[in-house]
């Protein structure tokens, strides 16, 4: 059994492939992205490679940038041709949970902007159905009462919180709430209901949005098309 890590680094370096020169690349965030990051530090080390990068957290924007890969918001370009991220845990129908790194929000909004998504996972991250727990971004003011719906719903929600009991902020000052609901049977339904509850700012359900997926296994790299 191959260590998790060494599937991420695998499956980072092969997605990290993907990217051409003159490409503005969405680049994702948590510990199997850092992998496309180092990947993508040497290829502009050593090719020359020449991309703008668009990052999905600061601490993305932070490392890109100490690897010399040119970092630029999302509203300071164009367009994005091609966007690389993690995922929590991926359905056969290329159906998504993401924010465990609590990047969800700027993920989501760098993802609907690019021409094409990759997502890159070790073959822990694949399963029958979508089980991990949903993490929610909600604004601060009245928190305690959307948590509070929440947990009249059903959802199982607990706060995100610090090592010091605190909440996790993200990266635009918002809190988070996981939900653990019993079983995700209709991940289009939950997302549209979380979507129109007010406080919520963006829910983990990426639908429909993947195009490939590179996986580290056990035997090697494989790739799907979505
Ligand atoms: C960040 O908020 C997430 O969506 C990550 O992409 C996801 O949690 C995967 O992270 P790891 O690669 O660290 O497992």
């Amino acid at each position: 059994m191959t260590d998790t890590n060494e599937l991420k680094k695998i499956a980072g370096y092969r997605a990290a492939e993907f990217v051409e020169d003159g490409m503005v690349v969405g680049i994702g965030s948590g510990s199997t992205i850092a992998y496309v990051i180092e990947a993508l530090g040497k290829r502009v080390a050593e090719e020359g490679l020449n991309i703008v990068g668009v990052p999905t957290s600061d601490k993305t924007r932070r490392t890109a940038a100490k690897l010399g890969i040119p970092m630029y918001n999302v509203d300071d370009v164009d367009h994005i041709d091609l966007t690389i991220d993690g995922a929590d845990e991926i359905d056969p129908e290329f159906a998504a949970i993401k924010g465990g790194g609590a990047a969800l929000l700027w993920e989501k909004i760098v993802a609907i902007n690019s021409s094409r998504n990759v997502w890159v996972v070790d073959e822990g991250k694949l399963a029958p159905k979508l089980t991990h727990y949903l993490p929610v971004e909600v604004i601060p003011y009245g928190s305690d009462q959307l948590f509070k719906r929440l947990e009249a719903k059903g959802y199982k929600p607990s706060w995100r919180l610090d090592q010091n009991g605190n909440p996790v902020r993200t990266d635009s000052a918002n809190f988070l709430i996981d939900l653990h609901p019993t079983d995700i049977t209709d991940p289009f339904t939950l997302g549209r209901e979380l979507t129109s509850m007010v406080g919520v700012v963006e829910h983990g359900l990426f639908l429909n949005i993947v195009d490939k997926v590179v996986v580290g296994r056990d035997n090697g790299v494989e790739i799907f098309d979505a």
